[in-house]
């Protein structure tokens, strides 16, 4: 299939199938254990059904909104991800370029293979970063100064994953952080010819923000020992106090899912909260996050901006968050597959795809300014 043919996600999706390695596929398709809570995010946006009106003023319509105070094009912006250059060479960097060309923001993850100041370098729109707090907090440290240095203007700081959950997929490939070659993945990598081909022109093939920067991170396999070691089972909100004061810009807290939490944020000085269960890779059998949003909107919605992930599929998907009460939503897999099937236009393809679904449901929900939107729009006893 050609990109320019790729009408919905799911046809991004067979494209990235079949362009990226089998191991690189499944990590971004994988969810933690029974992939429950994974499912239950899309099949809950489902449910949700929305509310047909006619005869409106339907011209001169607009998804411009903001986060963070922030202007954006449309709710909407590109989650972090670990190791999207890995779905395609220079992965962020290209994401990051079709995200500034779009007018959304895009977070570059921790855990990618880009560096902050590649993506600092390829692009001129401010980025967004997000954090893993690891147990060495000089690495912590230093990687805020150059976030700031590079000029990132938020710092999304993840909060559910002191502790990786088990996925499935990724232990029967083998795939390990970062990757190690076997002959079963160089046979993977040989049937996806374009994708060598692409990958032997960058330099860009281990964990960019790490690599030489943490101590003791010199080769790949000390970098794997460090990996797997810095995750910080001591977590908690005086962590968070901590680098807020460090970084001293806007901070988004990523990974609630809980009323109580959502109110611990605050207090730690949270200028937003994604609600997030990881995308279904962290605690099966959770709710999905469209689920729990409207409780935790009533709790804090008057103290911070409330944004939300997970299961994101199409432009009704982000309208049914905003009418719940979500100020926006964030995509990671649909990107991902836009990335593995196309590169930098894979991404806009996914872009324009969700922009134009988000436009066309707002109008024939008869609204014409995405910042009206509200639980008027949809039949509020319709989820679950
Ligand atoms: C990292 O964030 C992952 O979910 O693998």
């Amino acid at each position: 299939m050609k990109l320019k043919n790729a009408l919905i996600i799911s046809d991004l999706k067979g494209m990235a199938k079949n362009r990226v390695p089998k191991m690189f596929f499944d990590y971004a398709d994988s969810g933690a254990l029974t992939e429950q809570t994974y499912f239950a995010n899309e099949s809950d946006y489902a449910k949700i059904l929305l509310r047909q009106k006619i005869a409106r003023k339907l011209s001169d319509r607009s998804l411009k909104t903001t986060m963070i105070g922030q202007e954006v094009s449309m709710p909407l912006a590109l989650a972090p991800i670990g190791m999207a250059g890995m779905q395609r060479a220079n992965g962020e960097i290209l994401a990051a370029k079709a995200a500034q060309k779009a007018g959304v923001p895009y977070t570059l993850s921790t855990m990618s293979i880009c560096s902050i100041e590649d993506i600092a370098q390829a692009t001129k729109a401010p980025f967004w970063f997000q954090l893993y707090v690891m147990r060495d907090h000089d690495y912590v440290r230093a990687t805020l100064d150059r976030a700031k240095k590079a000029g990132v203007n938020a710092l999304v700081l993840t909060m559910d994953l002191q502790l990786l959950a088990q996925r499935h997929k990724d232990l029967r490939n083998g795939l390990t952080a970062p990757p190690k070659f076997t002959p079963k993945h160089i046979y993977q990598m040989a049937s996806r010819p374009m994708w060598c081909l692409r990958m032997l022109g960058t330099k860009n093939h281990s964990f960019g923000n790490i690599q030489g920067h943490a101590k003791g991170t010199e080769n790949l396999r000390s970098l794997s020992a460090w990996t797997h070691d810095q995750f910080d089972l001591e977590l908690t909100w005086d962590s968070v106090r901590w680098i807020k004061d460090y970084w001293g810009g806007k901070l988004i807290i990523k990974g609630i899912l809980d009323v109580e939490d959502a109110k611990s944020a605050v207090s730690a000085g949270a200028d937003a909260i994604i609600v997030s269960n990881h995308g279904g890779r962290q605690l099966d059998g959770a709710p999905s996050s469209i689920r729990v949003l409207p409780e935790i909107v009533e709790a804090v919605r008057k103290n911070v901006e409330i944004h939300i992930d997970g299961g994101i599929r199409n432009g009704q998907d982000i309208l049914k968050a905003k009418a719940l009460g979500a100020q926006a939503a964030y995509i990671g897999r649909p990107y991902i597959y836009g990335l593995g099937a196309g590169g930098e236009a894979g991404v806009t393809r996914c872009l324009d795809i969700l922009k134009n679904e988000l436009d066309t449901s707002m109008a024939l929900c008869g609204e014409r300014d995405i910042n009206n939107i509200s639980t008027h729009h949809i039949y509020s006893n319709s989820l679950l």
